[in-house]
């Protein structure tokens, strides 16, 4: 019978649109029958971009006339969106699965999906399969746009269905999003990943780089600066080899600069920066404009030469070194942030005194630094000098505290200065007092109350807490 409706469609989004109704007349018997409204709750692991992509998920869900709720254990429906770029990002879903196994138990009403990355790996579904029959549906990161169309299948069907995809050249756009913030999004701008970083299982799960329309970018970018939003965060894995493979190729400093006209955008931001492809138009592009926010994150990994090689990294110490002095020599108060792993087969010593003599010349402003996780089907996986926990227990304290101090002592330099900061929440802590953040990304608390919440405002930095502040507000900007 659906097979007859997809005829009628001209796109995907027409058909998902149509799913989002149908789901809608399902869920208005189970109110009847409930006498209350349908709750859902979606969890998110990882990175920025599945934070996006639980938006769309939400997004859906709430077109089709779920109520969200914080209370996962009651949830009518429960969504993790999963994360396996380390491997305790994949036991923590499993962890949480076997809490909710009990709950299942006693509520067998209650339906549970999981999607992300995770789902993309064919052990985690044999496992699924075989240990937490009681999940409903599991679909990966190529379908999601086919949310609303599994999820009227999983009311429909009762069986568990699992609809997993090994890639798409396919982007839909136009399906319904709920944004976190009311101030401030995430835009992907691209999908996918083609460089193959040994260690790293990303572009086997998010599948080859497919670059956004810049035309339909610059659209939704327009329509979310109608809807209030001052601050975009340009999303892509390697957001510097963006366009390529377009019909009009544009590059990355110019998606850019077509964003900087967006009226009532006020910062822009963006993330992730391969070195490998940075350029100097990039560099010129941000001096030039003030939106731009003064925060790279550019990811070194290792500081040595030999474990970059060993990474398909493709720079060097040298030539990161070189690049991350240049930005900071053309952009004085730009924070330079970055990801460091530590326990790559085969490093030694001498190769973290390398990472560690990175940090202290590029002077990183934060950096994550990670216990080096094994990924299955990666080329790092096979490699026969997989280094010992012994090892990582040793040097990553020695990383860590060098990042730790360097972010402090960048922090600290600002003391005293005014910035603007875009004022972001209450105060976790203190009602009294809000939450806002810097251009360089760095956070400040001040008095003030939620009027301010989505402004962008003055405020003197009196106090450095090592890495963030307290303040005052000066004033509007
Ligand atoms: N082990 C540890 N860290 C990893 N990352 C990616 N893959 C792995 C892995 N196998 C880190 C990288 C990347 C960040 C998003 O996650 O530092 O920049
Ligand atoms: Fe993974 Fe490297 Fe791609 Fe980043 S650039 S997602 S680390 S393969």
């Amino acid at each position: 019978m659906e097979k007859e409706h997809s005829d009628l469609f001209t796109n995907e989004t027409e058909r998902q649109l149509y799913y989002i109704e149908k789901l809608n007349a399902v869920l208005k018997e189970k109110e009847a029958l409930l006498g209350r409204k349908v709750t859902c709750h979606v969890t998110t692991f990882g990175c920025q971009m599945n934070a996006r992509d639980s938006e769309k998920l939400l997004g859906i869900l709430k077109n089709a006339g779920f109520l969200e709720t914080d209370d996962e254990e009651n949830a009518d429906f429960v969504i993790f969106n999963t994360c396996t770029v380390r491997d305790n990002a994949n036991q923590r879903v499993y962890g949480r699965l076997g809490a909710l196994k009990s709950i299942v138990k006693k509520n067998p009403d209650k339906k549970i999906a999981l999607c992300g990355c995770m789902m993309q790996e064919n052990s985690v579904i044999e496992k699924l399969r075989k240990s937490y029959g009681f999940v409903n549906l599991i679909f990966g990161t190529h379908n999601l746009f086919k949310f609303a169309e599994l999820c009227y299948r999983m009311y429909e069907e009762g069986e568990m269905i699992i609809d997993i995809w090994d890639k798409t050249d396919e982007i839909v756009e136009d399906l319904p999003v709920e944004r976190k913030y009311s101030f401030k999004s995430g835009v992907n701008i691209m999908f996918g990943c083609n460089n193959f970083c040994t260690y790293c299982i990303v572009p086997y799960v998010r599948g080859r780089e497919r670059s956004r329309n810049s035309i339909e970018i610059i659209r939704e970018i327009e329509k979310l600066a109608k809807d209030g939003v001052k601050e975009v965060m340009l999303l892509g894995q390697n957001v510097n080899s963006y366009g390529k493979g377009l019909e009009n190729e544009i590059s990355f400093p110019e998606l850019l600069k077509e964003v900087c006209k967006v009226e009532g955008i006020e910062r822009i931001r963006f993330m992730t920066s391969h070195p490998k492809d940075l350029s100097d138009e990039l560099i010129e592009v941000m001096k030039s404009s003030d939106k731009i926010c003064r925060h790279l994150h550019l990811p070194l990994q290792s500081g040595s030469t030999k474990i970059l090689t060993a990474m398909n990294r493709r720079y060097t110490k040298e030539s990161y070194v070189e690049l991350a002095l240049k930005i900071r020599n053309e952009i004085p108060d730009i924070a330079i942030t970055s990801d460091i792993i530590v326990g790559f087969p085969g490093e030694t010593k001498e190769d973290i005194d390398d990472t560690i003599d990175v940090i202290n010349t590029v002077s990183f402003d934060g950096a994550f630094t990670f216990v080096y996780s094994k990924r299955t089907g990666t080329p790092a996986a096979g490699m026969d000098n997989q280094v010992s926990e012994e090892f990582v227990r040793t040097h990553f304290d020695r990383v860590l505290k060098t990042v730790q101090d360097n972010a402090k002592a960048q922090a600290h330099k600002k003391t005293g200065r005014t910035e603007k900061v875009l004022v972001e929440e209450i105060n976790e802590h203190d009602s009294s007092m809000v939450t806002g953040r810097l251009s360089n990304n760095l956070i400040v608390h001040f008095k003030g109350d939620k009027s301010l919440i989505g402004t962008i405002v003055n405020v003197k930095l009196n106090e450095c807490k090592d890495f963030y502040y307290y303040g005052e507000m000066i004033g509007d900007c």
